[in-house]
């Protein structure tokens, strides 16, 4: 708790960047681990910058207290503390600098820097947690080599980890044991790590593509080894993809993972030494679904990817986060496509990016992928960053084709390695490695927004030309009320009538404020098929008719297309019909074209079961949102609920008869195994919609017949939005058979928050009081309140009662963990495209946040944001 009301916040700007006026080429830290009281000694050997100020040393810390400090082995008592940080005037060259600290790592419930979870010591040092464990210049443009001593009770904190290298280790006979480690890689003090504690380790290796044997350990509580499998085959599956595609060896003969209960995100890159969230390493059949195992891949590949696309090459400054994340991201989506289907994830990875970024960027905490200032960092761990940050650079493989891509980032590699690099290293490394003219490009880094492309086709029956004209803006956001035009690259087909075909793909490139593009050779109007595989991350409105759309649907040969046509299709539709655009014909008509299309992908034999899941899915009610403003909740919520039921009872035989040939797929991780299994659950989705008591009864014949989390995790969702024995039978058996396995039993907290259930909010508020439920532990605190969130009805009750609730769970949360609490406030902050009198209760319920006597600064931050 650094900020009461009454100080005005700190802003940090991007243009006020300096080099640091003192590096520290070494550091050595002494650890006594204890639960509550753990000393660290830290010897920092330091130099003058030769490119800094020449001021004094300024060494970060966040509710620290300096027991001692000596230089040169004397001690020294030339130093002041400035707010939270010590700094203390030297002269000369170099030094070496030596300051004892204690912390209590149970009192950090914050989850930043040590703290304890389950009688383990762990870290977490992004962005600013080291400085929660020693003073030091926290900042990522401060590169050491750590050699760390490690000392604990051995019978309390048997493994003893840390970055790089095991050096020595030795027992006293006090009962305490020791571990010194080195890591030869000059690192950031964000990448530092520590974890001590009972752990039991999982085994791999990899021969890396020069012949080098790396040692892997997955490192979990004993009992969950049986759940690593996944985990480290996908580690394995990361280190041989990145040499094969990216041509990057992993450098050091050590790769630890260490699975954490209580932490704040997903999971930590710490150089050699990744530390997970649970979430995100332990998966069986049994107890994690289809998605888990997606999860488990892709972020034990995300955080694989840093050691070079964060780790070897680094960020400068904390605005250059997209550097690393941004390209991490995309990194780890290109995996993902390699390793299952490729179509598939994309579509997966739009939808997120349309369903949380995109309502980012037309909300108040819109910021460009490279901020231009922040109050807290944390705040910055946005989709913008990550998911709009891998769409910036994915269009620069589209442009470059992903020969020259290669050549980019080679040159990107090679140039800034062991450096702390910024967001325009990069893009002069792809420019110059690729051979592109980026200059224009660069507007992506700088404008916030989504951008909106309108397009306009007209044929010319004499000449058989057909002329595309496109007009595009980005919206205003904060701080930037006019934008300039971006570069924009649209993968597009005209497709002939007749034949069903296209002559080949065109990439148009838009870069100015209105353009045409001609095409000749087109006797009859073509079927436009635009910005497929989403070639770049916009809006576009092209008013296409419905003939036009299930022409698509049904035919278009890039398999994202396809879904997009579906998706408009609905989306349409839905928007008339929430703007009550529609009389009782052109409803009839609507609903008609959809069913029809419907049908036809699911009796389509030529597409396989993933694809068909991804084609029959709703577009959710916040995409939807997002094309409507001022936006009544509700009457998306009842319109697409309405549509649902209708489209249930219509192709009623076809679900059925979808639902019982999936059923009598056995399991399996093979496409095809999953592919039932993701058309099962949804087949009974549009079924409860239509008939929910003969649904009730299908369903737990689905949750009792279940031998894997998927079936049964889909069964209970569906359950949890109908009334009726078979409900509270299912909940009841599912919290009983998994009651000792917490991200389980945090399911069994979001399935219920997020049903559609017309009392789910009642039930937040019990399940709030429910034993199983803490606000220390983040996975629990989201599976309760995020699953509310993100359900319109539950939240958006019309009395403002869902407002208040997370209103009230931000006030109480904050004192615990500002970082986690801050994530709750930009549901909230949506007010402005609410309709009034919901925007109102929306607004009520941030001023009310606002007006606590003492906020953290993460959530102050947010608040005000969202009320300006
Ligand atoms: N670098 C980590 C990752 O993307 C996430 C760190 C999250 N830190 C935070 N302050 N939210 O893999
Ligand atoms: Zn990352």
């Amino acid at each position: 708790m650094k900020d009461s009301a009454s100080q005005p916040p700190v802003v940090i700007q991007r243009a006020d960047y300096r080099p640091p006026a003192w590096l520290v080429p070494d550091i050595a830290l002494d650890f006594l681990l204890d639960l509550s009281a753990t000393q660290v000694t830290a010897t920092l050997d330091v130099e003058r910058n030769p490119a800094g100020d020449g001021g004094p040393l300024r060494l970060n810390g966040d509710g620290l207290v300096a027991q001692s400090v000596a230089v040169d082995g004397e001690p020294h008592s030339a130093w002041r503390m400035e707010g939270d940080d010590l700094v203390v005037d030297l002269p000369g060259e170099a030094h070496q600098v030596t300051i004892e600290t204690t912390i209590d790592p149970t009192a950090n419930t914050q989850l930043s820097g040590l703290y304890a979870s389950g009688g383990l010591l762990c870290t977490q040092c992004e962005a600013e947690g080291f400085r929660r464990i020693t003073f030091f210049p926290d900042r990522p443009d401060v590169l050491s080599r750590y050699t760390v001593t490690l000392t604990a009770d051995k019978a309390a904190f048997p493994v003893l980890l840390s970055n790089g290298n095991p050096m020595d280790s030795g027992e006293e006979e006090d009962g305490t044991h020791w571990a010194i480690w080195h890591d030869p890689w000059p690192k950031p003090s964000y990448l530092f790590a520590l974890v001590a504690g009972d752990l039991v380790a999982t085994r791999g290796t990899f021969t890396t593509m020069s012949g080098r044997e790396v040692e892997l350990a997955i490192w979990v509580r004993a009992g969950d080894e049986t759940r690593t499998g996944h985990a480290m085959r996908a580690l394995i599956a990361s280190m041989a993809w990145d040499e094969k595609v990216y041509g990057r060896e992993y450098d050091l003969d050590l790769f630890n993972i260490v699975a954490v209960s209580d932490f704040n995100a997903g999971a930590m890159e710490n150089k050699g030494l990744n530390i997970f969230n649970t979430r995100y390493i332990l998966a069986d059949p049994e107890t994690a679904t289809d998605g888990d195992y997606d999860g488990v891949e892709g972020v034990v590949a995300h955080e694989y990817f840093h050691n070079w696309s964060g780790n070897r090459v680094t960020c400068r400054d904390w605005f250059q986060l997209s550097l690393k994340e941004g390209f991490t991201v995309l990194r780890d989506q290109q995996f993902s496509a390699d390793m299952g289907s490729a179509p598939v994830k994309r579509i997966e990875d739009v939808r997120v990016l349309r369903s949380a970024q995109f309502p980012e960027d037309s909300g108040p905490l819109a910021h460009p992928i490279r901020p231009n200032s922040y109050q807290e960092i944390s705040n910055f761990y946005t989709a913008t960053v990550y998911n709009k940050g891998a769409e910036v650079i994915r269009m620069m493989t589209v442009l470059a084709g992903s020969e020259r891509f290669r050549a980019g980032t080679d040159l990107y590699f090679e140039r800034h390695d062991g450096e702390a690099a910024t967001c325009e290293d990069f893009v002069k490394a792809i420019e110059d490695g690729a051979g592109l003219d980026l200059a224009q490009f660069r507007r992506w880094y700088e404008q916030a927004g989504t951008p909106q492309v309108d397009v306009a086709m007209t044929h010319d029956a004499a000449s058989g030309s057909v002329t595309l004209a496109f007009k595009q803006t980005v919206p205003p956001t904060p701080g930037q009320p006019v934008k300039q035009p971006m570069v924009i690259p649209l993968r597009t087909a005209l497709f002939d009538r007749a034949s069903g075909a296209h002559g080949g793909e065109h990439l148009i490139v838009l870069n100015e404020a209105a353009q045409t593009f001609t095409f000749d050779g087109f006797a009859q109007a073509p079927v436009l098929s635009l910005n497929r595989g989403f070639s770049a991350p916009v809006a576009i409105n092209a008013p296409q008719s419905v003939d036009d759309l299930v022409f698509l649907a049904a035919h278009d040969d890039d398999a994202f297309a396809r879904y997009e046509a579906m998706q408009q299709l609905v989306v349409q539709h839905l928007v008339a019909a929430v703007e009550d655009r529609l009389d009782d014909a052109a409803r009839a008509a609507g609903r008609a074209a959809i069913a029809g299309a419907l049908g036809a992908i699911l009796a389509d034999p030529a597409l396989d079961d993933l694809m068909r899941g991804e084609l029959v899915m709703l577009p959710g009610e916040a995409y939807l949102a997002e094309q409507l403003n001022p936006v009544d909740p509700a009457r998306v919520h009842a319109e697409r609920e309405a549509l649902k039921a209708w489209l249930g009872t219509e192709l009623g035989d076809a679900w059925r008869a979808l639902h019982d040939r999936c059923s009598a797929v056995p399991y399996g991780l093979d496409a095809a195994a999953r592919g039932a299994r993701k058309l099962k659950t949804q087949a009974l989705v549009y079924l409860a919609a239509a008939d929910p008591a003969q649904t009730a009864l299908r369903a737990k014949a689905q949750y009792d017949a279940a031998d894997n989390m998927t079936d049964r995790q889909g069964a209970l969702m569906v359950l949890c939005g109908l009334d009726g024995p078979q409900r509270e039978a299912a909940l009841a058996d599912f919290h009983a058979r998994f009651a000792d396995n917490r991200l389980v039993i945090d399911k069994w907290f979001s399935l219920q928050a997020g049903s559609l259930h017309p009392k789910a909010l009642d039930h937040v508020r019990a399940l709030a009081q429910h034993p199983d439920f803490t606000l220390t532990n983040p996975n629990r605190v989201r599976a309760l309140y995020m699953a509310f969130a993100a359900n319109p009805q539950a939240f958006h009750a019309a009395d403002g009662a869902g407002y208040a609730l997370i209103a009230d769970l931000i006030l109480a949360l904050d004192p615990i963990n500002g970082n986690v609490a801050a994530r709750f406030v930009a549901p909230l902050g949506r007010w402005r495209r609410i309709e009034p009198q919901r925007a109102a209760l929306m607004r009520a319920a941030l001023e009310r946040i606002a007006a606590a006597p003492r906020l953290s600064r993460d959530v102050r931050e947010q608040v005000s944001k969202s009320l300006e």
